[in-house]
């Protein structure tokens, strides 16, 4: 079929032309909006889950349907690496009063937000790294200026039938103390009935990371994992955007990449694609299938896997690969991993910190690791490990 024309978008943080199977999660945050339209509050939202399997993508969503709801909302992205924590400081800072501006141009109030456009400038000023003469009303103390800001703004917001939402992607990355600040706001705001959400995304161990922070994140939020698709879902994400432009898939051609895709959203995208350029007729059949397939993984095998894998550093690698054969397909125990490797425990600990850090392997439990990317033990035994 003509490339120019294919719907499919495998890439990372790209909406797909089918957000196949998330109604309950779209359902979660319909509820805010509901709720903030009879300015009542709920619990804010927080997705976990592997990378590839649509978490970005739905956040865009949320942001879409906050942003039809005239909600102030930002979006932002917690970073790995150690940016300095007044620049992330100094983001926020600017991208509250950024919405702040587009809130009150939608809603043509200008002067009734003028005072909280200010208050988020001295935010972002005072934590920054210009120091200013004139000391401004911010404190400086980071939990009780995210928490004045948040609330003010909040509360703006609940007046006219809205909420203030800070979506944070990748939010096990975000610097500990804006993450702390964050959650006694979110806390904040939930005694007094204010409409804030921090509504967060990441791996499979951010719910424990919050936690850890505060204890009491654990009842501030409502919990959700996003995984792969099941069969019908997964069916809709190829078949849809198919058959918008008039193509469908032979019972046979559908059920191989079922099969292959494992229903995990980035690579149905990968093989949709994948079979869309490959196919020339309207009705896919198993061959272009099979074709696709091939194509695609190694689409997978030249972009997803190796731009994890090249991150690693050679040691790195080894525990990685010791992983895949020690874990066969599921977490591994890091005891297994440490005696495979001959190695004491204590000794592979920064190792398997710095790759938990780089975001390519997580803790699901104390003493296990996995693979934060489905597919990875495959890939390292086909590309490096082999026969
Ligand atoms: N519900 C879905 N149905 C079909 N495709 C999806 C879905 N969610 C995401 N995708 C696609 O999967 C890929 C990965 O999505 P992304 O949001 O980047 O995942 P994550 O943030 O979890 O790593 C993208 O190509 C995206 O278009
Ligand atoms: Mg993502």
């Amino acid at each position: 079929m003509e490339p120019e024309l294919n719907p499919y978008r495998p890439g990372a943080g790209l909406l797909p032309p089918e957000l196949a199977g998330r109604e309950e999660h779209l359902n979660h945050f319909e509820q805010l909006i509901i709720r903030a339209k009879h300015r009542t509050i709920d619990r804010a939202l927080i997705i976990s889950g592997l990378r590839g399997v649509g978490k970005t993508a739905l956040m865009t969503r949320f942001s879409q349907m906050a942003d039809q709801h005239r909600w102030i909302y930002i979006t932002t992205e917690g970073q790995a690496n150690d940016t300095a924590a007044h620049e992330v400081r100094r983001r926020l800072g600017a991208e509250i009063q950024a919405a702040l501006v587009r809130f009150s141009l939608k809603a043509r109030l200008d002067d009734a937000l003028r005072h909280l456009s200010a208050l988020a400038g001295q935010f972002s000023l005072s934590l920054g790294p210009v120091t200013i003469e004139s000391k401004p009303a911010a404190t400086g103390l980071l939990d009780l200026d995210v928490e004045t800001l948040t609330l003010a703004i909040a509360k703006e917001a609940q007046v006219r039938e809205a909420a203030f939402a800070i979506f944070v992607d990748e939010l096990q990355d975000l610097d500990h103390d804006m993450l702390t600040a964050l959650l006694v706001a979110q806390h904040k705001a939930q005694q007094q009935n204010l409409p804030f959400y921090l509504i967060g995304a990441g791996l499979p161990s951010l719910p424990a990371i919050l936690t850890n922070a505060k204890s009491y994140a654990e009842r501030l939020f409502r919990y959700s994992t996003v995984g792969p698709l099941n069969e019908q879902h997964a069916t809709e994400a190829l078949t849809v955007p198919a058959e918008k432009v008039g193509c469908s898939y032979s019972p046979d051609a559908l059920a191989t990449i079922l099969t292959a895709s494992g229903g995990y959203p980035y690579f149905l995208q990968e093989y949709g694609k994948a079979i869309w350029d490959f196919a020339d007729e309207k009705t896919f059949t198993d061959l272009d299938a099979l074709a696709a397939v091939e194509i695609g993984r190694e689409q997978l095998d030249s972009g997803f896997f190796p731009s994890r894998w090249l991150r690693a550093s050679d040691r790195e690698r080894e525990y990685m690969t010791t992983m895949s054969v020690v874990g066969a397909g599921k977490p591994a125990s890091t005891t297994a991993i440490a005696k495979d490797m001959s190695a004491a425990p204590s000794k592979l600990s920064p190792i398997r910190q710095s790759l938990i850090a780089k975001g390519l392997i997580y803790a699901p439990e104390r003493g296990f690791v996995d693979f934060s990317v489905p597919g990875m033990a495959d890939y390292i035994d086909r590309a490096w490990i082999g026969d």
